[in-house]
């Protein structure tokens, strides 16, 4: 193992900067074989400022190699957050050779270097057109000039039906705007769209619903994880839904999807930054989440955006334990073996006469209280309402973080602890009753750095 993560507290299947402060992730693009993650960087200190884009390189969102930072502060601002997009009918001009342009478009934070005092914030673009290794910033940027307060945090999608970039930014307050554009270079201003409670880096995407192609919905995201379901023409987004939440964790902030990931894949992918969390004597800070794969579906109450970890957390599996039809709690505990610090756990708990059932990590717990439908994990809860008065559980342990995905992804808990590395038990258990395990598979994980 690289000497450099396999530090006390580095997270082992998260992504985290070699060294320093990152805080959002940024101009997730895929393009040829490899996803991009950008992030928020500060390359010179542990704690936030200087943003630049770091930048990683993976074939599988878990196996990540960080290589040069792509977009350094200039006389604009430093480099705040944005997106990134392949221009694959060269819109840009920008191509010079085989490779198609791979663009990245962020916010000059003007004011906040002794270079770019007196500047404001303003949104600009850089491009590479060697697969992403190196990067040129536009010669007349700003792309779009300042419009309100601190406006930051452009995404970017390609809308095929108007044949034209759409950019969703954050104005100031709880507002964001909507513009297009035909060449990425100059951008026109569609409409206003308000998320109450809400600001920063807003994502747009297209989902089916229930998987149907022929019945597709659009989200409308903010940094916090509010969203509204509802329509997009090509100029006005319509919310159908109330404001929406999925994750309830303490740890979860300015997610956003991937772009360009091939329409025989078909996934929508988020990352988001896990701000906060402790990280005593490390030389980085901050983590982002596990890339967790987004889909609509039908429920009880509405249609819903679920959010379940993405399938290639196979590539990290190591031992397999399962077990079905137990008893809980059992004459012995069933997982009292097994000890380690990196765990993907699967369970479908039937609650029978249990109050509360539940895992013990590292003496955190992970509890469902069958009164309060409540669903918790290190302080912070959800409401989860059985189904037949059965639930499903996921769990992701890694060294500092623990993420709590309850039926199948209807809501999800992420949250940064600080691990107690002597106490690496597992347990489960019921109170009050039995319950019974339907099905209960717990899978030791491999460091992702190996
Ligand atoms: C969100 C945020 C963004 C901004 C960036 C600066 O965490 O405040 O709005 O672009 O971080 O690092």
């Amino acid at each position: 193992m690289r000497e450099l993560y396999n530090e006390r507290y580095r997270p082992q299947f998260h992504f985290t900067a070699k060294q320093n402060w990152l805080n959002d992730p940024n101009g997730l693009m895929y393009y040829k074989g490899e996803y991009h993650l950008f992030f928020q960087h500060n390359p010179s200190g542990i704690n936030w400022g200087n943003m630049t884009w770091g930048h990683a390189i993976s074939k599988d969102m878990v196996h990540w190699n960080q290589i040069e930072n792509a977009i350094y502060p200039d006389k604009l601002g430093t480099i705040f957050s944005g997106s990134g997009v392949v221009d694959w009918n060269n819109t840009t001009g920008f191509q010079t050779g085989y490779e198609k342009p791979l663009i990245c478009i962020y916010t000059s934070a003007g004011g906040t270097s002794d270079e770019s005092k007196g500047q404001p914030f303003t949104q600009s673009i850089a491009y590479s057109n060697d697969k992403g290794r190196t990067w040129t910033k536009y010669e007349k940027n700003p792309v779009l000039g300042h419009i309100i307060g601190s406006n930051r945090d452009p995404k970017v999608i390609w809308h095929e039906p108007t044949e034209k970039w759409i950019m969703a930014l954050y104005l100031d307050g709880n507002d964001y705007a909507l513009f297009s554009s035909p060449n990425l270079k100059e951008w026109t201003r569609l409409s206003d769209i308000n998320l109450p409670n809400t600001s920063e880096c807003p994502d747009i995407f297209e989902l089916p619903v229930d998987g149907d192609p022929n019945n597709k919905k659009w989200v409308f995201w903010g940094a916090n994880g509010n969203h509204y379901i509802g329509t997009f023409d090509g100029k006005i987004f319509k919310a159908e839904s109330d404001l929406l939440r999925t994750d309830f964790g303490a740890n979860f902030y300015a997610a956003q999807t991937w772009s360009d990931i091939p329409k025989s894949d078909g996934r929508r992918i988020q990352i988001a930054w896990m701000n906060g969390g402790k990280y005593p004597d490390m030389p980085f800070n901050q983590q982002m989440t596990f890339p967790v794969e987004l889909t609509l579906r039908t429920t009880p109450y509405g249609i819903r955006l679920f959010r379940k970890p993405i399938k290639e957390i196979e590539n990290i599996y190591q031992k397999e334990y399962f077990w079905q039809d137990q008893i809980l709690p059992p004459k012995n505990d069933i997982l009292s073996g097994i000890k380690g610090d990196l765990f993907n756990i699967y369970a479908e708990i039937e609650l029978y006469k249990s109050s509360e059932v539940g895992f013990v990590i590292y003496g955190e717990k992970v509890q469902y209280n069958k009164e309060s439908k409540q669903l918790s994990c290190l302080g912070r809860s959800a409401l989860l309402e059985p189904i037949d008065n059965k639930i499903s559980l996921q769990i992701l342990v890694d060294r500092t973080s623990i993420e709590v995905f309850g039926n199948d992804g209807l809501v999800s808990l992420s949250s940064c602890f600080l691990p107690d590395l002597d106490n690496e038990n597992l347990s489960i258990y019921s109170l009050d009753g039995e319950a019974n395990i339907i099905l209960l598979k717990v899978y030791e994980l491999k460091s992702a750095w190996l």
